[in-house]
């Protein structure tokens, strides 16, 4: 099989395209030839070396993909034979064959589109997990989101939206700013203009995956409220007094979508409430930018310029 892969943690420079041995298939698992594979700033964070990623050689990058089952191992029943699916949480996904093991597939309804489907697995179930298992937010809740106009940003806020919260947020262009309030954002501020004093302490939430943001976001909840850090696309957090929180009875909350992904059962409940959003035309996302696998790090390179406004894809041709 065809892969994109690396010797040593760094830049894009260390992404390399060639042929490599297909992956064995265990007992419990499936093969999946892939049509889609997403691209996510943790994969980013694993080719610079600074994230857990499954130890192998060369390293394959990569968890999220979409694809058929085109091999079955020999615990797996056969009626499994042909199925679209898709995965979130399984190494090596950057290749044309993937080993899943099948508590961790995700079928894919007929009716969404194999381009929607593996644009939302895993933006999508975080935006999920974020705001109905970490931020439970009541109906006219205020809540603000950094870097809003990101793939997790655009579903999280069109679910917040849908789920009856004001949304506000920030980010970094006017082409952006214009994208989000086109999905029934409350105000979008731009980060360079002066907009923070305004509304510091009006938030009961604040979804931060920017990171190094994190003293702004605790500036900008109520006494009470809560901050969700969930990743660090800006940069790294600086560290927190928490005797300053506790003044103010302010939170931080945070989560890994993986922690919350325990069986395939939970996989499929948690798919199916995200589909539900789109059948009902309550979240549309615009189209992903697709690279093929080969020019993978191209896509790498957009990721990490920040100039992204939602998935990217690889395609195996
Ligand atoms: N905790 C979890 O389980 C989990 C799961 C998936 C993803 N995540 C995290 O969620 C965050 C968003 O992921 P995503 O897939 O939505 O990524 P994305 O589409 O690239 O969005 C990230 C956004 O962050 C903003 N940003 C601010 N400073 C940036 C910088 N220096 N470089 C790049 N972007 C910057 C940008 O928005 P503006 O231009 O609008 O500021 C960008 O659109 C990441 O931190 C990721 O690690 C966490």
């Amino acid at each position: 099989m065809k892969a994109l892969y690396f010797n040593h943690f760094g830049d894009n420079s260390v992404l390399q395209y060639n042929s490599l041995p297909d992956p064995e298939v265990k007992n419990n698992e499936v093969l999946v030839k892939m049509k889609y594979i997403g691209l996510n700033f943790a994969d980013i964070y694993r080719r610079k070396g600074n994230y857990h990623i499954e130890k192998h050689s060369p390293y394959i990058n990569g968890y999220e993909g979409l694809g058929t089952i085109v091999k079955l191992g020999h615990k797996v029943e056969k009626s499994h034979l042909g199925d679209k699916v898709l995965f979130v949480d399984v190494p090596l996904a950057n290749a044309e064959l993937v080993a899943v093991p099948l508590s961790k597939i995700i079928k894919v309804p007929a009716y969404l589109g194999e381009k929607t489907a593996a644009s939302i697995g895993l933006q999508g179930l975080t935006a999920d997990f974020l705001a109905h298992d970490l931020a439970n937010n009541q109906k006219h809740d205020q809540v603000f989101i950094q870097g809003i106009s990101g793939g997790v940003g655009q579903i999280l806020l069109q679910m917040l939206v849908a789920d009856g919260i004001n949304v506000y947020g920030v980010t970094s262009t006017k082409k952006k700013q214009e994208l989000v309030l086109k999905q029934g954002v409350s105000e979008v501020y731009l980060r360079s203009n002066k907009w923070e004093t305004k509304v510091s302490g009006k938030f009961d939430t604040v979804f931060d995956g920017v990171g190094k943001t994190l003293d702004q976001s605790i500036s900008l909840i109520k006494h009470r409220g809560k901050v969700v850090l969930f990743g660090m696309a800006g940069g790294d957090p600086k560290k927190i007094d928490a005797l300053k929180l506790l003044e103010q009875s302010k939170s931080i909350m945070t989560g890994d979508l993986w922690d919350y992904l325990t069986s395939r059962e939970e996989r499929q409940f948690r798919f199916s409430r995200l589909v539900k959003y789109f059948s009902d035309g309550k979240i549309v996302i615009n189209d992903p930018k697709i690279f093929s696998l080969s020019e993978g790090r191209k896509a790498y390179a957009l990721l990490e310029s920040g100039q992204s406004n939602g998935k990217i894809l690889m395609r195996c041709d």
